[in-house]
């Protein structure tokens, strides 16, 4: 019988080196409260959305308007914004809901709210495309995304591990004498496109062929990993063509070129994520809104330091503290839930 309080109990945890989570029963907004201020390193949760299912032991997402919903999570989102420390990350995954057939646009009502009344800084609005979702209505499209927000208390000097979540790139491949990028880019077509440019003069095709060598060159040492090359009038540009707005449309008027350089330790990953919800044919017991564990990942690898402490203060069957685990983190997930909290710490003892 634990007899500790969550203060407590936490003071204890952050003293101990190993990575299994710990799980504290309880309502979020109480048990923050008694957590010290700026001691954590990153949160990331999914809160019940609201008039959409009943949990074990109600909770959150049960008010009688959105509003009164609202007003609740912000309360928790004023508490996790204490606990995190300066360098901290929060990322809130929301879905929306519809009343009396309208879309209420709730993860937006609540982003715009902590950002204006609580001074969080938004730094990306991931769309999760869940890519199915079942929808009979004859009158709406099918609603397959939810949005992650990626919240900092700072703009500078968060922490942020951009390389542990780049692609790595395919290796550039040398066939016959001949460079092939990781995209199957040779420079061929851009040298014919050049011999044949009626667009650039001679002196801008000399200058264009020298600087295609040295970017082949670079791409050969493994400088770059890839690249593009934009001729005048010759490639589609997605730039502006005011020379005023765009350094490439200037390049482009100035020298009849420019070229785009891939990162040589691989590109970042966008801000539309394509993942598909857990599968819930087999679900657990009677809990209906796990979350999929790549939803974690990129959060927990560019923003908790591998010796910080992750946080879910909504935590359910203890996703978020799963990847942190697998990922040699430590974390806390909170819950009204027992029996979710059991789950949880049981899923987490078949990693390690
Ligand atoms: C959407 S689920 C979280 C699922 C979790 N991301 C996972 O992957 O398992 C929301 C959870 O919030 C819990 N909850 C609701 N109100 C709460 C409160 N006031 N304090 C703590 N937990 C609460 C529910 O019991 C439920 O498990």
């Amino acid at each position: 019988m634990i007899t500790q309080s969550y203060a407590e109990q936490f003071n204890t945890y952050l003293n101990h080196t190993l990575c299994r989570p710990l799980f504290l029963r309880g309502d979020a907004l109480t048990v923050l409260s008694e957590f010290p201020s700026q001691s954590i390193d990153f949160c990331m949760t999914s809160p019940p959305y609201w008039n959409k299912r009943e949990y074990h032991n109600g909770g959150i997402g049960l008010e009688t308007t959105y509003e009164e919903y609202t007003e609740d999570l912000l309360k928790i989102f004023s508490e996790v914004k204490r606990v995190l420390k300066n360098s901290g990350s929060f990322w809130l995954n929301l879905g929306d809901t519809y009343h009396n057939k309208e879309l209420l646009g709730i993860p937006w009502r609540i982003a715009i709210k902590m950002m204006d009344e609580q001074k969080w800084e938004l730094r990306n609005d991931v769309i999760w495309n869940k890519l199915k979702g079942p929808d009979n209505s004859k009158d709406k499209l099918r609603n397959i995304h939810e949005y992650v927000f990626h919240f900092v208390k700072q703009t500078k000097d968060f922490y942020y591990d951009i390389n542990s979540i780049r692609s790595k790139p395919r290796e550039v491949q040398i066939k016959n004498g001949a460079i092939i990028s990781a995209t199957g880019v040779t420079g061929i077509r851009y040298k014919r496109q050049l011999e044949l440019s009626t667009a650039l003069s001679e002196a801008e095709k000399a200058t264009a062929f020298e600087a295609l060598n040295t970017t082949l060159e670079r791409l050969k040492c493994g400088e770059i990993s890839d690249f593009r090359m934009v001729i005048r009038n010759q490639q589609r540009t997605t730039h502006s063509n005011s020379e005023a707005l765009s350094g490439r449309a200037k390049e482009l008027v100035q020298k009849g070129f420019y070229f785009l350089y891939y990162h040589p330790d691989g590109s970042k990953p966008s801000d539309v994520w394509e993942i598909i919800p857990e599968d819930t044919t087999n679900r657990v017991d009677d809990h209906y809104a796990a979350y999929p564990e790549d939803l974690c990942k990129i959060p927990l690898l560019a923003t908790c330091p591998p010796d910080g402490v992750a946080l879910d203060p909504f935590c359910g069957i203890g996703t978020t503290n799963y990847v942190a685990k697998s990922l040699f983190r430590k974390s806390i997930g909170i819950d009204l839930s027992e029996k979710y909290i059991d789950y949880a710490e049981r899923r987490c003892n078949t990693l390690f």
